[in-house]
Parts: structure tokens; C-alpha cells; sequence
């Protein structure tokens, strides 16, 4: 059985509220015929509510960006995945190359940020990635299957097989440096082969691993046409309806 194409739309740190209600209207209108393709948007926390919202009844989900490990108490300035859970979300974004290289977060906070999204009732897309000093020097599998082991730890083979892996190769967000369709498919194919590797079969079968940096549209079906490529995880070009509409379309094909 294929895997259905997940197309997902991190805004980062833009669209406050108003601006992303806007955004998940135009949206909104664009996807009524697309039922093929999985979608889901990650707008700042701050602007959930609204874009849950106004996404409620379309099928197109909501993520958020990022969470805390734990259910409540004295963390200044963070969200459990539980207030994500009741604002609308059903996914949340672990691990962007963002959360760590600029924020800090090493393997064992991101393991247990994936632990506390299922705890929340949160599906985890896990990002996973090498930097460019990393792919040169010849340890970007081994940088990217480490980060699998750790983040994945100690969860059930049911519970990793929902997973969204999303392999961003650092030095390819945000540059304009896509990797290309075979560079990208490579390290698919090496994240395919360890999960086969590590867990039951049905594992590597069913999760579902997306590309990220630098996926626009004229490239986006060169590389959702990979066999082990089943989505992308969007930057820059999910934060105007036409572009990442159009990335969502070449999924369908
Ligand atoms: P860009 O598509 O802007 O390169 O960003 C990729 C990314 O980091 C998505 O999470």
C-alpha cells in the first residue's frame, strides 16, 4: 500500500493572528477539491486558535511548531502539549534544526518533547538533520540515524510507525540549496533501511518521512516523486497560499 503524500507548512516566527486567519482562508478555498494529499499548517502558537478555527471541518491539519515535556507548572513562556491539543492542534513539529542549533535542545529534551506529544494526544513530526560541515566530512547518515535513535527512544513500535520523520538537511533551509531528488532520496532510503533495521517491518512500511529546505514549487514534484520522498516540510513557500498550494498539487499528481 502507498504511502499518502504529507505536505506540512512551517510559518516559523510569522502571521500574527490576523494575518494568519487570512492565510488559512485563502487556503481554506484553494484545497476544497484536494483530497489526495495530507496538509497540515504549523503557524506560531499565538495564531492557533484562529487558524484552527478556521480550518475546523476542512481536513487540513494543524501543528504546532514546538512544546514543552511537561503537563504544566513554573516554565515561563512555554506550552504543554495538552493547551496545544485543546487549541485545535493534532500534530506538533520536534527538533527543528532551529530548536537545535539557535534554541539548544539536545537529543535527550527532543526525545522526551516526542514522548510528551503522544502523552498529549499529538502526532510528532521529528526533524532530523545534518549541517553542511557534517555532509562534508562524511557523517551526515550517521549524524541523521543518531538523531533517529535518540529521538524515537523508548517509544512502542505502533506508536514510532505514526511518526512523520522530516529530513532537513541544515545547510538547505532557508538557502535556496535544495538537496537534490537523488542526494535527498539517498538519505531516505538510509532512514527507511535503519527503521527496517529497528523495529518490525511494518515500521519502515507505514512512517512516513517528508524532505524540508528550500522546497518550492518547481521543484517540489521532482522530489515528492522519490520513492521513499512521502511529503515536504515547507518553509518560505508555505507562507503564500498559491506557492504552497501549488507544492500540495504536485503531491496529488
Ligand atoms: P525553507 O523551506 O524556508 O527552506 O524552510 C524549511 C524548513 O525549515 C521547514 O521546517
Amino acid at each position: 500500500m502507498a504511502r499518502r503524500i504529507f505536505v506540512a507548512g512551517n510559518w516559523k516566527m510569522h502571521k500574527g493572528p490576523a494575518q494568519a486567519d487570512a492565510l488559512a482562508t485563502a487556503l481554506k478555498a484553494a484545497l476544497v477539491d484536494v483530497v489526495t494529499v495530507d496538509v497540515a499548517v504549523a503557524p506560531p502558537s499565538i495564531s492557533i486558535p484562529a487558524v484552527s478555527a478556521r480550518l475546523k471541518h476542512t481536513g487540513v491539519h494543524v501543528a504546532a511548531q514546538n512544546l514543552h515535556q511537561a503537563v504544566g507548572g513554573a516554565f515561563t513562556g512555554e506550552l504543554a502539549g495538552e493547551m496545544l491539543r485543546e487549541s485545535g492542534c493534532s500534530y506538533v513539529i520536534v527538533g527543528h534544526s532551529e530548536r537545535r542549533h539557535v534554541f539548544g535542545e539536545d537529543d535527550a529534551t527532543i526525545n522526551a518533547k516526542v514522548h510528551a506529544a503522544f502523552r498529549a494526544g499529538l502526532l510528532p513530526i521529528l526533524c532530523v538533520g545534518e549541517t553542511l560541515d557534517q555532509r562534508q566530512s562524511g557523517n551526515a547518515e550517521s549524524v541523521v540515524t543518531g538523531q533517529l535513535a535518540s529521538g524515537l527512544a523508548g517509544l512502542a513500535a505502533d506508536q514510532v510507525a505514526s511518526v512523520t520523520v522530516a529530513y532537513e538537511p541544515v545547510w538547505a533551509i532557508g538557502t535556496g540549496h535544495t538537496a537534490t531528488p537523488a542526494q535527498a532520496q539517498s538519505m531516505h532510503a538510509t532512514i527507511r533501511e535503519w527503521l527496517a533495521g529497528n523495529f518490525p517491518a511494518f515500521v519502515a512500511r507505514q512512517l512516513r518521512i517528508q524532505y524540508g529546505g528550500s522546497v518550492k514549487p518547481h521543484n517540489a514534484a521532482s522530489l515528492l516523486s522519490q520513492p521513499d520522498i512521502d511529503g515536504a516540510l515547507v518553509g518560505g513557500a508555505s507562507l503564500d497560499a498559491e506557492s504552497f498550494v501549488s507544492i500540495i498539487k504536485a503531491g496529488a499528481n
